[in-house]
Order: structure tokens, then C-alpha cells, then sequence
């Protein structure tokens, strides 16, 4: 599949898409809490989404049967929220959200200490998020799609983490997942040529131990295999002549991009 370019109208419904998402984010960092259930997230995520006439996309996606995925420590990403899993201190959570805006998709994920955690787990959160922010310095026209993708990996390997690969970002517009699949880890082909008008979502998803994961019963919680906690990180960008712009970060662009 080809790599579509967004006209100029679908950039602002993807613009617009992406500051609702960020909103919806900021609601639900303000409810992580010792106590709260992932459930409880959910519902909160799902009542926003809806509040500003957007469909939560993760809802019935290959039967995905929630808004939000709230995944607990060792789970990477695809957490299935219940009612029975109570978020506790000393816990990090990652939050991934997508929703439609009049047509358009916007997709984007955070990792949440809950409580007072190690300043190991904050610093793996830390470098998960910079991994981001350093790999889109590479998202520029011109240059490549590997380029993105040699980035992430090349960031986070000092740290000693481990870069999960059996799951990637990936094109976004009318549909949540389009061309081209986004590795984070370094590729053998250079990949497309990147250009003005292409939307893609860059999410790093990042392990303190064994880049190992394994999918749960549930077909859907994806885990590290030695259990080690993970931090997942995701805006949805637009790729320009110069800077990308992040649709899904801007409230919080200037504080993020200073910590890089
Ligand atoms: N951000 C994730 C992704 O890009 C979440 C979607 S999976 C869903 O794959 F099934 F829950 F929707
Ligand atoms: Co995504």
C-alpha cells in the first residue's frame, strides 16, 4: 500500500482530531490514582471522547473490547481494563487512546507512575518518552523511514533497555492503521522517502529487561516474557519540510521537547 499524502483539509481534521486527544489524555492522567481500577479509566476515557462528539477507534477494533488500553507493569501495551485490577502505588501505567474526529484518526499513548515509584521505573518512562522526541528529529521530508526507526534504537540501547519489535507505529488518516508499518528498531532498507502531507504514529514501546513479549490468554495483553516493566510513548505527527508538527502534544510540546 502506498503512503497517503493528507490534502490540506484532511491536515486540519487530523489537527483537530489530535488536540482532542490531548485533552482526553490530560483527563485521564489526572485520574491515576492509588485505588482507581482500570475500568474506571475506561469509562472516564470513553465518556471524553464522546463529550466532544468524537467514536473512541479502539471500541470493537478487531473486536477490541474497550476505549482504552491500560496496561499494568509487565503488560507493554493492549491492557484490557476490568473492574477487578485496582492501579496501586509504587505501579506505572501506560494509557494508549485513539479517537475519530470527522473521519480522522488521532492516536496516541502515555506511561503514568502511580503513586510514588523507583527512580529506575521513572527513569525507563523518562527515556521512552525522549526516544520519541529524539527520533522525530529524523521526521523531516527528505529523509527515509529507517531514519525514524534507527532512532528510537540508537536512543534507547545505552540505556541497557529492550526495544520491542513484534509491534510498530504505523500510517494513520481514515483508518487508525495505515501504510507504512513504523519499526523501532533499525531496518535493513532505508524505507519510504518521507514527505509533506504524511501522518504517521511514532510509538516507542520500550522494556527494563529482555525485549522478549509474549501475547496473554486474552489474545490482546501483550507482556514481557521475564516480566520486567515496560513504557510505551505515542503521538500522531505530520511530517513537513522542516519540524514535524505533533498533533497529539502540543499543551505539553514545549515542556517535552525542553526535556530532550
Ligand atoms: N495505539 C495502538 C495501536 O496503534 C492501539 C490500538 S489497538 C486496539 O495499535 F485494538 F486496541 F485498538
Ligand atoms: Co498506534
Amino acid at each position: 500500500m502506498p503512503v497517503s499524502i493528507k490534502s490540506s483539509r484532511e491536515i486540519d481534521a487530523m489537527r483537530e482530531a489530535g488536540r482532542l486527544l490531548e485533552i482526553v489524555h490530560e483527563e485521564l492522567a489526572a485520574m491515576v490514582k492509588p485505588g482507581v481500577t482500570t475500568w474506571e479509566i475506561d469509562q472516564k476515557g470513553e465518556e471524553v471522547i464522546r463529550s466532544f462528539g468524537c467514536i473512541p477507534s479502539f471500541l470493537n477494533y478487531n473486536g477490541y473490547p474497550a476505549s482504552i488500553c491500560v496496561s499494568v507493569n509487565e503488560e507493554v501495551v493492549h491492557g484490557i481494563p476490568s473492574r477487578k485490577r485496582v492501579l496501586k502505588a509504587g505501579d506505572i501505567v501506560s494509557l494508549d487512546a485513539g479517537l475519530i474526529w470527522e473521519g480522522y484518526h488521532a492516536d496516541a499513548a502515555r506511561t503514568h507512575a502511580v503513586g510514588e515509584i523507583s527512580p529506575e521505573l521513572q527513569k525507563m518512562i523518562d527515556v521512552t518518552r525522549e526516544s520519541f522526541f529524539y527520533a522525530i528529529r529524523f521526521a523531516k521530508a527528505g529523509n527515509h523511514l529507517n531514519d525514524i526507526s534507527s532512532a528510537v534504537e540508537e536512543f534507547v540501547e545505552p540505556y541497557g533497555y529492550g526495544v520491542v519489535r513484534e509491534l510498530c507505529g504505523h500510517g494513520i488518516g481514515t483508518h487508525l492503521h495505515e501504510a507504512p508499518e513504523i519499526p523501532n528498531y533499525r531496518q535493513k532498507s532505508k524505507g519510504v522517502l518521507l514527505r509533506p502531507g504524511m501522518t504517521l504514529a511514532i510509538e516507542p514501546m520500550i522494556t527494563a529487561g529482555s525485549r522478549s513479549v509474549r501475547w496473554l490468554s486474552d489474545k490482546w495483553t501483550v507482556v514481557t516474557l521475564d516480566h520486567s516493566p515496560a513504557a510505551h510513548y505515542e503521538n500522531t505527527i505530520l511530517i513537513t519540510e522542516g519540524e514535524p508538527e505533533i498533533f497529539t502534544c502540543k499543551i505539553r510540546q514545549d515542556s517535552e521537547n525542553g526535556r530532550r
